[in-house]
């Protein structure tokens, strides 16, 4: 109900008793149960039959569950691309099936007709505000940076990486000197940064590690301190995302900076859709949601509770 809250009030009559697919990529982080829960909170208040399907980190499996969708019939159709190539054969399905597909969160590389609308952030943008805050903070100092990447092939791994580096090019001062896939999991973003540190003399040549999302960070600072070394000071912690547990982190002092993805993405996506099936308006290409930065100078406790609060 707190999620609900958050979201708009408008009548949708168009999409009342509609059965709408979802594909989801799966559960690998607390990014990513805020989103199912909040897209599964906005269909019920607007009385959409959901038809949820978790594809467990798996392309082949939202594939499979995309063409049940449009076996149904259903009256369109929520994905969330877990990589970004290889999309063209099936979206073209829903399109000669008529169904609107609606992108959530992840990019891809196809034709832009074949989807109605993608609802995501900037991500080159998320990459480049952490890098930029990563080169105030540090100022004049060598910073030697290890980075924690998402999963290999998805939008976000490969645009916050790009938009990282943007954020500190033309700073000498600052370099990547190891850059690690950790599928955007608090386990794999732990055991990772564990050989970052071996690998770095036990941690003492990192300034900085950049993580492409919370998750990561979080099992980044566990290594950090199993290491003996002090996250938040001795490491410097950047991420993305803003869950609850990052600010739980920044409280304690073990995190400095996040860079803020709302995880309600189904709220615009149902918005438009809205509009699409009423009278044919055809939404904006690309809805793009905010990106903010957040350190703990910004009431993370606060941030934290009201999180909470809405039921992250
Ligand atoms: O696509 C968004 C990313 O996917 C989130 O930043 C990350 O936590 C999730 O796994």
């Amino acid at each position: 109900a707190g999620v609900s809250a958050l979201l708009s009030s408008a009548a949708y009559a168009d999409l009342s008793g509609k059965v709408i697919g979802f594909s989801q990529i799966g559960s690998e982080s607390g990014w990513r149960a805020a989103e199912t829960s909040v897209t599964k909170s906005e269909a019920e208040k607007l009385g959409i039959d959901l038809k949820f399907a978790d594809a467990q980190q798996k392309q082949e499996n939202q594939i499979k569950a995309i063409r049940g969708f449009i076996a149904q019939g259903v009256a369109a159709i929520l994905v969330a691309p877990v990589v970004s190539t290889g999309w063209e054969e099936v979206l073209t399905e829903a399109k000669e099936a008529n169904i609107p597909v609606i992108l959530l969160d992840r990019g891809i590389d196809a034709p832009q007709d074949l989807y109605l609308t993608s609802v995501a952030s900037d991500q080159v943008k998320e990459g480049r505000v952490a890098g930029e805050w990563l080169v105030g903070a540090v100022g004049d100092k060598e910073c030697k940076v290890v980075e924690l990447q998402g999963t290999v092939g998805s939008s976000p791994a490969i645009n916050r990486k790009q938009g990282f580096e943007e954020g500190i090019a033309g700073h000498a001062n600052l370099s990547i000197i190891r850059s690690q896939t950790g599928d955007f999991t608090r386990a794999k973003g732990k055991e990772v940064m564990e050989g970052f540190l071996k690998a770095e003399d036990g941690g003492k040549g990192i300034c900085a590690v950049y993580a492409h999302n919370d998750d990561m960070a979080v099992g980044a600072i566990q290594a950090i301190k199993d290491a003996g070394l002090k996250p938040g000071s001795d490491i410097l912690v950047v991420s993305i995302d803003g869950v609850p547990d990052i600010f739980q982190a920044m409280v304690a002092g073990e995190a400095n900076a996040t860079v803020e993805l709302t995880p309600n993405m189904a709220g615009p996506a149902f918005a438009a859709l809205d509009a699409y099936l009423t009278d044919g308006t055809e939404p904006e290409k690309f809805i793009i949601t905010e990106s903010k930065l957040y350190t703990p100078a910004d009431d993370a406790q606060g941030e934290y509770d009201r999180r909470k609060g809405l039921g992250y």
